[in-house]
């Protein structure tokens, strides 16, 4: 065991009530940085996510010469230096635990004259970079990555960068993002078209910020998104939403906690997140949207209710927008009546860990029944509390750690984790 290991366990608990605090979503966090980055003027964000992995971004800005600042009431205040104005930082920049920090700041900084270095945690030393890396070249940065497609990496930005027009050959929104920031610095039109849609938020915070920015949806259900170059950035007030994806641990907790009611309350539930919400209503749940409003994202109070939940067949289609949920789902779906299929999730082994086997490995040492493939996971629910009892492998991955916890409270006996430290990566003060 590490030194650093800090090994966790939950107990089989009574029902939830009230309202938890939610933190704020961790890709917008990192998007409303980077862009306040290159607007001229300050900007306010409230709500910023403050997790490991969002502090590394406000870090790696700090970096790049932008004045970043929290104030006394949680607002951060970020000074831009507009558009293609990034100073080149005077040591490695570490993004930890992210990938959403490294691949987005790989694109901001491809189209900039300096040189940049980047360096991650084992987890994100192991992840593939490829995916970016290849449009970042075709824009005209030069990167040296270890093997080709790993951090470290160093990136001397283009000089004179291209705009490019793009197809994206996996549905990453990390990757559309990197392109979109990267187009930012380069003149004229940057397309990028994604076969399958994934989380808007760069496209929602560019238009917010002054980017001239349009998205039109295709005819075999993909989207074409087109950048207009150069802009002048100015400064805004971004207002962070509650993650919905931190939100679904609670939130499955008290659907498989007996006699549970939780509000969950300033979630952002926009459509390209909200697969999960959508999935296990499908299952049963009861799950109200009891306030909605839109402050630039949409946003909604979710009042959720214990009950029983039956296994659904979860199409490859909808993946995209519950790509990080699928580890949770399995704990619902552990809990569930009959089985739970789940399809198309070759890009869950290439997440902060492999989810799939790490799933899979997890709910057989707690006693459940599951069969996986390459690209899919079928869990046979145990129509009630899984037996539990087992020692879950977490492999620094904290949405592993905290759907097992979750596991937990509702199991017949107690499951441990080997490691939860991951968990400060996104969910600070998770229980
Ligand atoms: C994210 C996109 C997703 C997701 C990640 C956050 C983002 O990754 O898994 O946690 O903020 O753009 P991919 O783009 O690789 O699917």
């Amino acid at each position: 065991m590490k030194p650093q290991m800090q090994p966790m366990i939950a107990r089989p608990c009574g029902p939830l009530s009230g309202s938890p605090p939610i933190p704020g979503d961790k890709s917008v966090s990192h998007r409303a940085l980077l862009l306040a980055a290159s607007a001229v003027g300050e900007s306010c964000i409230e709500g910023l996510l403050e997790a490991g992995d969002v502090l590394a971004t406000a870090d790696a800005v700090r970096a790049l010469g932008c004045r970043v600042e929290r104030d006394a009431d949680g607002t951060w205040r970020v000074a831009g230096r507009g558009t293609g104005g990034l100073a080149e930082p005077d040591r490695v920049l570490d993004l930890g635990n992210s990938g959403t920090g490294a691949r987005l700041l790989m694109g901001l900084v491809a189209s900039q004259p300096i040189l940049t270095m980047l360096s991650g945690d084992a987890s994100l030393s192991s992840r593939p970079m490829r995916r970016v890396i290849e449009p970042l070249q075709r824009i005209g940065a030069r990167i040296w990555a270890r093997g080709g497609d790993r951090l470290p990496l160093a990136i001397r930005g283009a000089e004179a960068p291209l705009p490019i027009d793009y197809t994206l050959p996996v549905a990453s929104a990390q990757v559309k993002s990197a392109i979109l920031l990267a187009g930012l610095s380069a003149p004229g039109k940057t397309t990028v078209v994604e076969p399958q849609p994934t989380r808007d938020h760069s496209e929602r915070l560019l238009a917010h910020f002054g980017a001239e920015i349009t998205v039109d949806a295709l005819p075999d259900g993909g989207r074409r998104i087109e950048l207009t170059g150069q802009p002048e950035l100015m400064a805004q007030t971004v207002v962070v939403p509650a993650d919905v994806s931190s939100a679904a641990f609670p939130l499955v907790a008290a659907l498989i906690i007996p006699g549970s009611r939780l509000t969950l309350t300033g979630v952002g539930v926009n459509p390209l997140r909200t697969g999960l919400l959508t999935t296990l209503r499908e299952m049963g749940a009861s799950i109200e949207d009891c306030r909605t409003r839109d402050d630039g994202e949409p946003i909604s109070d979710l009042c959720v209710s214990a009950g029983t939940l039956h296994g659904v067949d979860v199409p490859a289609a909808r993946v995209p927008s519950m790509i990080d949920e699928f580890p949770i789902l399995a704990v619902a779906a552990a809990c569930a009546r009959g089985t739970t299929r789940m399809n198309g999730l070759a890009e869950l082994r290439v997440k902060e860990s492999d989810r799939l086997a790490a799933v899979a490995a997890g709910l057989a040492a707690c006693g459940v029944e599951v069969k996986t493939g390459h690209d899919w996971m079928a869990v046979h629910g145990c129509d009630g509390p899984p037996p539990g009892g087992g020692i879950v492998t977490t492999h620094f991955d904290h949405r592993i750690a905290m759907s097992f916890l979750v596991l937990g409270l509702a199991a017949r006996a107690p499951v441990r984790v080997d490691d939860g430290t991951a968990i400060a990566t996104s969910f600070p003060g998770f229980p």
